[in-house]
């Protein structure tokens, strides 16, 4: 709070610091900054399709899936009017996928609050649906140069450390202070390059690990002059992890897989399918699994062989590390009876489905088990 108070009160005291400030930025902006598609257009569509992705995922990743959404819906008609499954189907691989419904939902209320015409300012963007402050003022600022400061994790990184700002950033009260610093830096007149340089600074020389040696602001950085680089940002909560252990049935039979349709709200990957699953509270071996209650029901009395078990595979959640197994089978038929969620599917069609990672994993592991058989 005192350094910051006291940058801020020299920058108010002479703008020039922050013009200063600023024409340095942008001169590194210049010579530094990545080409990127997003960057070179004003359709706020297209803005927030890729803001959306790369909440997601690293720009080198995100390319692929941009332009896959740009290239399937080239309007947010077409997204709107796309069913679900679909959207779901191309957004496969980038994870939290309650983001790509809220794309879905969001392009939808285009089309009925706003006839179609892709908002730009900051108050509409805000009605749209998984559209927060921070998708909001990079859209607005990127399409229509209006002037309100992002605030994204690289913009944290590199405000906490040129002005020593040690007050955690998912506070309340970090939260406003770090706004009000972003904002009162913004410059009437500039807002796309200015937003677009401060989070390509912490994206590209303001890192988790930076060479400060090569910095443009070294010799007016606070945290570099202190030497508390490294500590900043501060934040007051771990993310608590927990630990879940799936195990994964792949039953075969007649060239039809059983596939499982996961429509719990509150759970992850909703709307997407996956192998049916049998969640304990700890990891556990086909014997035992084989008598549980659960298996018995997707099975029921149909003989089936344990043609393979997979290794242990973990993958990790934003608040979830998921132990997964898969136990592939091949049934000697189809059970007749399946229950609601889950239904049989030819081999030749799995593509289709929109499945997570983890998933499509055991879907390859299992393609190749049964062809070498
Ligand atoms: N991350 C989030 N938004 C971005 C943008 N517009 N350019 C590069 N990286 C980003």
């Amino acid at each position: 709070m005192y350094f910051c108070a006291r940058f801020c009160e020299s920058m108010k005291e002479n703008d020039r610091n922050t013009d200063f400030f600023c024409f340095k930025l942008y001169d590194w902006y210049e010579v530094n900054a990545r080409q990127l598609p997003w960057r070179q257009t004003r359709n706020p569509y297209l803005i927030w399709l890729s803001e959306v992705i790369l909440q997601q995922t690293q720009v080198v990743q995100g390319l692929a899936y941009y332009h896959a959404f740009v290239e399937n819906y080239p309007t947010v008609a077409d997204l709107a009017s796309a069913p679900l499954d679909e959207v779901l189907k191309l957004w496969q691989g980038l994870g939290y996928y309650s983001r790509a419904r809220n794309l879905h939902a969001a392009a939808q209320m285009v089309m009925e609050r706003f006839d179609g015409e892709f908002p730009r300012k900051y108050t509409d963007l805000l009605q749209l649906k998984g559209v927060g402050a921070y998708t909001a003022a990079a859209i607005a600022s990127f399409s229509g140069d209006e002037p309100v400061a992002v605030v994204d994790g690289n913009v944290y990184r590199f405000l906490s450390r040129y002005f020593r700002v040690e007050t955690p950033i998912d506070s309340t009260s970090g939260a406003k202070e770090f706004k009000e610093l972003a904002q009162y830096l913004m410059p009437a007149d500039k807002a796309a390059l200015h937003n677009q340089s401060m989070m390509e600074f912490g994206a590209l020389q303001c890192t988790p690990h930076p060479h400060c040696d090569q910095c443009p602001f070294a010799d007016s950085c606070a945290a570099f002059a202190d030497q508390v680089v490294e500590n900043l940002p501060v934040k007051q909560h771990k993310v608590k992890i927990r630990t879940r252990y799936l195990h994964y049935i792949y039953c075969i039979a007649d060239g039809m897989l059983i596939l499982h349709h996961r429509t719990n709200p509150k759970d992850v990957w909703q709307g997407l399918y996956e192998l049916p699953l049998i969640e304990l509270d700890r990891a556990t071996d086909f014997e035992k699994l084989s008598k549980k209650e659960q298996f018995k029901s997707l099975i029921g009395d149909i003989p089936f062989t344990l043609v393979a078990s997979s290794k242990e595979k973990t993958h990790q959640l934003t608040h979830q590390k998921l132990v997964a197994k898969c136990f592939f089978l091949r049934l000697k038929s189809m059970p007749t009876l399946l229950s609601d969620d889950c239904l049989a599917v030819p081999l030749s069609l799995l593509n289709r489905f929109a499945v997570p990672r983890l998933v499509e994993f055991f879907l390859e592991n299992g393609i190749r088990i049964f062809e070498a058989e």
